[in-house]
């Protein structure tokens, strides 16, 4: 067994992931969370919170999974959210042919599709399941379609990221945060891809959820102030150069902005969040790096992009966030599609003189027109930029409403006026995270085995920060006079809002194996000194070492040891010498 099937036959054995609608043979690319499963993956969604709202001062909103089409025009998803597919000509099965060439290629994503064809006829790559030819390179568009309402006329898609929930909802945020930049705002959600195969369990799913901040800046200020907290952080960077070279390098933070490999500050700033909170998640610090895109690899609306990458056992290094500086192209892209005003007026530290065309919207041929609306009229004909009202007719929005101009209602006149600031569309720095496939690595990384008198102990080594069960309570034996204690036990703490798992089944060294293996970082033990003496076992996970505790300390002393406050050997008295 290699370690994704040891962890994933553990997962679906112990309720953390399995297979969805398997009474009905299973469909590839969905999964449930079970019991354990959802805790924990709502545990690590819980530490992001923590990351990426809270800390940043950010605020998170939750928008609709089915967007309408114009999202996805301006978004470039409908024409160029595609994967590259390849049809065996023997038994039609179809594969992405980029994956196919993996072996051969570092980067296939940065081929165009013919290179892919080349790629595959000069190497001789047939189809892994019959060995035929393969057809030339075709596009598949990855989102999937549905219908809004009945008679089948609004077309629909589910949102292939979270990200334009922030985009079309940018104008709202602004007032939510009066106008200035920076501010944040983020989403934890499912997003759904009609990927061609799935069959990497989680890493690759039809449905999963991500968690994306948009980050509105000042494209003009990439500085942060926060910049110091990390910069002399060391991470593993495998920029577009060590790609050439083929080895990653470390590199603080600070080095890597001030050499112009990591584009700026922000994004810099960033990365390190991500390093930080990947490594609180749970996943190995020696199994981690950060791969910048190269250039042609980059997505169609990406300045600079890193992503954090794990390192899995049977896939490799894997994707499982994307860094990206999306510029302004999602803000410029819904403009053009809406007709919206999405800027930020930013006042100018000193305000300037300059000879400007201003527009002359003639009030007494617009008053007659649109009477009680004429004033926003007139305001939102001032605010248009220059291209926009040589059109034919003029376009605004009032009101959400668009309305038309004849531009014969307008006049342009040269004036010296005082400048005191800029209407600028904002650039947008994402971090944006797969909360699947970081369980995944979470769980891969964690895991190991280790030999216990003769027999292989496997341990879950999760941090206390996204534990399913954080304690479980075991009377030594199934027997009335010390089962009651321990259930009230149990009561005590799942009124601290811990979570608990009551277990007074199999032998009491069966029970601490049971939860080794799913991560529960300590065991109390009731047993007849608890009666006579007033006191209980507590057991530590990781070291195996156990420690007496007066009854009456529980209450405090565990939710100490879960918040890392107290070290597990002076929490008590140490057993066992
Ligand atoms: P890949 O190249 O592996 O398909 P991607 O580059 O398309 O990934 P992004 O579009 O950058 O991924 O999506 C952001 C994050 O969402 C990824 O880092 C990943 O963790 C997650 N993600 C994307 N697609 C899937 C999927 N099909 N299943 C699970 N998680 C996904
Ligand atoms: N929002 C980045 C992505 O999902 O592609």
């Amino acid at each position: 067994m290699d370690m994704y099937e040891k962890v994933i036959e553990l997962a679906r054995r112990r309720g953390f992931i399995w297979p969805a609608f398997e009474l009905y043979g299973g469909s590839a690319g969905f999964y449930d969370y079970g019991p354990l499963g959802a805790p924990l993956k709502r545990g690590i969604e819980d530490l992001w919170r923590g990351f990426f709202v809270i800390r940043e001062g950010f605020c998170e909103i939750e928008c609709p999974t089915i967007g309408v089409e114009e999202i996805f025009k301006a978004s470039g998803h409908l024409s160029g959210f595609s994967d590259p597919l390849t049809e065996c000509q023997e038994c039609r099965e179809i594969y992405r042919a980029d994956h196919l060439i993996k072996h051969i290629v570092e980067v296939p994503d940065a081929l165009a599709n013919e290179e892919i064809y080349r790629v595959i006829k000069e190497n001789d790559v047939f189809c892994p399941e019959c060995g035929g030819d393969l057809s030339e390179i075709y596009e598949f568009n990855l989102m999937f379609r549905t219908s809004i309402g009945p008679g089948g006329k609004q077309p629909g898609y589910l949102r292939p990221e979270t990200a334009q929930g922030m985009f079309v909802n940018f104008q709202r945020l602004l007032r939510h945060y009066r106008d200035r930049l920076p501010f944040g705002a983020v989403q934890i959600g499912k997003s759904y891809r009609n990927e061609i195969s799935p069959r990497q369990g989680v890493i690759r799913l039809r449905e999963f959820t991500q968690a994306e901040a948009e980050i509105f800046i000042n494209p003009a200020d990439k500085s942060h102030p926060r910049f110091g907290e990390v910069a002399d952080l060391v991470l593993t960077l495998y920029s577009q150069e060590a790609q050439e070279r083929g080895e990653a390098e470390e590199m603080t933070v600070s080095e890597a902005v001030a050499k112009g490999i990591i584009a700026h500050e922000i994004l810099g700033y960033y990365v390190a969040r991500t390093y930080q909170f990947l490594l609180e998640a749970g996943l190995s610090e020696d199994k981690l790096r950060f791969r910048q895109h190269k250039a042609d690899e980059m997505a169609h609306y990406a300045a600079d992009c890193w992503d954090a990458e794990a390192l899995l056992d049977r896939f490799g290094w894997i994707e499982i966030v994307g860094v990206a500086d999306r510029t302004n192209y999602d803000l410029r892209s819904h403009m053009a599609q809406s007709q919206a005003n999405l800027t930020v007026y930013l006042p100018l530290d000193l305000p300037r003189r300059e000879e400007r065309l201003v527009v002359r919207p003639d009030m007494k041929r617009l008053g007659p027109l649109f009477r009680k609306g004429a004033k926003a009229v007139a305001d939102a004909l001032s605010a248009l930029p220059m291209e926009e009202l040589k059109r034919d007719p003029i376009v605004v929005v009032v009101d959400g409403e668009r309305v038309e101009v004849d531009p014969d209602l307008v006049a342009f006149e040269m004036e010296e006026v005082e400048v005191r600031g800029e209407e600028v569309v904002p650039h947008v720095i994402e971090p944006s995270f797969g909360i699947d496939r970081i369980l995944y690595s979470v769980l891969e990384h964690s895991y190991r085995e280790e030999e216990v008198e003769g027999e292989t102990r496997a341990v879950l080594a999760l941090k206390n920060r996204v534990v399913p069960i954080q304690v479980a309570v075991l009377p030594l034996m199934d027997r009335d006079e010390l089962s009651g204690p321990a259930e009230e036990i149990a009561r005590e703490l799942r009124a601290l809002d811990l979570r608990v798992e009551y277990d007074s089944s199999g032998s009491i060294g069966r029970r601490y194996r049971r939860n080794d293996e799913v991560g529960t970082p300590y065991s109390i033990t009731i047993d007849y000194e608890t009666l006579e003496e007033g006191t209980v076992t507590i057991r530590d996970r990781d070291s195996m070492a156990q420690i007496r505790v007066a009854r009456s300390e529980i209450a405090e002393k565990i939710p100490a040891l879960l918040r890392g406050e107290r070290g597990f050997s002076e929490a008590g008295t140490p057993l066992g010498g």
